[in-house]
């Protein structure tokens, strides 16, 4: 019934204008680490024990967090930033928008992409999740599905999560017939499989699955009509529709077995809506994932009434003065601002010369939590010019 409702408000909502703004996706995560280079960030920071050792070793930390939540947490630092610069005589790097949003990719991909995964646990795993009454390995186990030694290729976790999902429906056929339960798998349960699959299949050729292009990832959200019961960013107004919001601020292998553990009911609401499972090839699955992991990066709506608060109270209008009398340019005067990571790219480039200012009127650097980003940017967004 209510799926019935999805299908109709769907059509329906085709015609009303969506509420809400698109995010920021970077095409190639992977970017930011030709950014993180040439800006010389790796001078200081490792990424996996490789690079500088001034500022911490960034692969350590999960940056989970939304635009605004990155951009707090690299603005919070300036200062001890700024200290190492000086005394390793290194210019402060400036950035272009596109490279801020690089950057900012960069990080928030940083934990996927070392993911070793455990090939002893793996091999568990197997027997536990009952793939094993269905699969063998070189002849031991179950006949229903393939033997994982003759499948021709896999490596990439995302590549076995997509073959899966291929193949759900028909796995999904013969749990029915009662051979065991739906596996469920949680935490690094997908990439410990993985590694023990690549292990023992005979298969010469190596599969990599790019990281995945989030905006592709976008496009084919409608392709796969995903978009028929979710939402992926904003648009409000389908939300209230009854349309599903998908917001997982997790890793992308959290993310895969998020949708796999699911694959189960969905596949349920497909058939009930007519939708035809979809299926996956070449890249599409690690795009896919990539937009939902990148959905995190959306920011909710911060008030622009508090944000002229926050403003005052840091001390941003000690400097930016209505006129232009003070030392900072009058913000009313910036050029539109429609963008989180346009606003913390301008804000990077000056925290150079802003910090030495504090310096000479001996202030504090103004720390500036994720709700205040928020706030000051819908502050910034409203007073900025048409
Ligand atoms: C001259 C050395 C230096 C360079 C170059 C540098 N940083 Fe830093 N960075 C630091 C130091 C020092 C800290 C702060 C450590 C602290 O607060 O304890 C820091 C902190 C950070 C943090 C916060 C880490 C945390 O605690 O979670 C991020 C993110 C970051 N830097 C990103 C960058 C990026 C992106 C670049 C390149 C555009 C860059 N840094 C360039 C020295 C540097
Ligand atoms: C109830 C039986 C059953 C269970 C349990 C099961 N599978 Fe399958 N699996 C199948 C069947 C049947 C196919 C082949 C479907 C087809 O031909 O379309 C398949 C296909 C696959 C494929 C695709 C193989 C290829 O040709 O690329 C992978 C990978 C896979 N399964 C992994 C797993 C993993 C990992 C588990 C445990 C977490 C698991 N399966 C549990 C029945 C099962
Ligand atoms: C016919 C409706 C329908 C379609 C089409 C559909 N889904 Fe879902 N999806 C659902 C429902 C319902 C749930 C919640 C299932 C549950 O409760 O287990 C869900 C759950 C999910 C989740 C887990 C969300 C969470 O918060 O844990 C992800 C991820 C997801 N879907 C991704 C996708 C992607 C990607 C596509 C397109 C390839 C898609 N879905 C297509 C109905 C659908
Ligand atoms: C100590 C003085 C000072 C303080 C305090 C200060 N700024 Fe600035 N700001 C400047 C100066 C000087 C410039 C222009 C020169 C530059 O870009 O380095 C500037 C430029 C900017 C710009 C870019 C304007 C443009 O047209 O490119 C933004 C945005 C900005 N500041 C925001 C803020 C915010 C938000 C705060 C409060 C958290 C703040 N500033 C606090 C001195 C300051």
């Amino acid at each position: 019934m209510r799926i019935r409702a999805f299908t109709i408000f769907f059509l329906l909502f085709l015609a009303v204008s969506s509420y809400g703004q698109e995010i920021d996706l970077p095409t190639d995560p992977l970017n930011g680490r030709i950014v993180f280079e040439e800006k010389k960030c790796i001078g200081c920071h490792a990424i996996g024990g490789y690079g500088g050792t001034a500022g911490p070793d960034l692969s350590r930390e999960q940056y989970f967090g939304s635009v605004l939540e990155l951009a707090s947490i690299i603005w919070n630092h300036t200062p001890q930033m700024n200290r190492k610069f000086r005394q390793l005589r290194m210019d402060r790097p400036k950035l272009t928008e596109n490279e801020m949003l690089d950057l900012l990719g960069f990080l928030y991909y940083l934990r996927y992409l070392g993911e070793p995964g455990s090939v002893a646990n793996g091999k568990r795993l197997l027997d536990s999740k009952g793939c094993i009454t269905c699969h063998s390995v070189a002849g031991q186990g179950g006949k229903v599905g393939p033997d994982f030694k003759t499948i021709q290729r896999y490596s990439a976790p995302l590549y076995m999560v997509q073959a899966m999902w291929n193949h759900g429906p028909a796995m999904q056929e013969q749990i029915k017939k009662g051979k065991t339960k739906y596996p469920i798998l949680t935490g690094q349960d997908m990439v410990d499989v993985a590694a023990y699959l690549r292990q023992v299949s005979s298969a010469d050729v190596e599969v990599r699955m790019s990281v995945g292009n989030p905006k592709k990832g976008r496009v084919l959200f409608e392709q796969k009509s995903c978009s028929n019961c979710h939402v992926g960013e904003g648009k409000r107004k389908r939300i209230e529709s009854g349309l599903i919001k998908i917001d997982l601020k997790k890793g992308v292998t959290e993310v895969a077995s998020a949708m796999w553990n699911h694959g189960q009911a969905m596949l349920q609401y497909m058939q009930q809506a007519s939708i035809h499972w979809p299926r996956f090839q070449g890249n599409e699955m690690a795009d896919i994932i990539a937009y939902i992991y990148f959905l995190g990066f959306e920011d909710h709506e911060g008030s622009d009434r508090r944000g002229g608060r926050v403003f005052g109270e840091k001390g941003c209008n000690s400097c930016h003065v209505k006129g232009g009398e003070g030392k900072g340019p009058d913000l009313a005067s910036l050029k539109k601002l429609d963008s989180p990571v346009r606003m913390i790219q301008l804000m990077w480039n000056h925290a150079g010369d802003m910090e030495d200012l504090l310096i000479t009127q001996n202030k504090r650097w103004p720390e500036l939590s994720p709700e205040e980003m928020r706030d000051l940017y819908a502050y910034l967004r409203k007073m900025s010019k048409e």
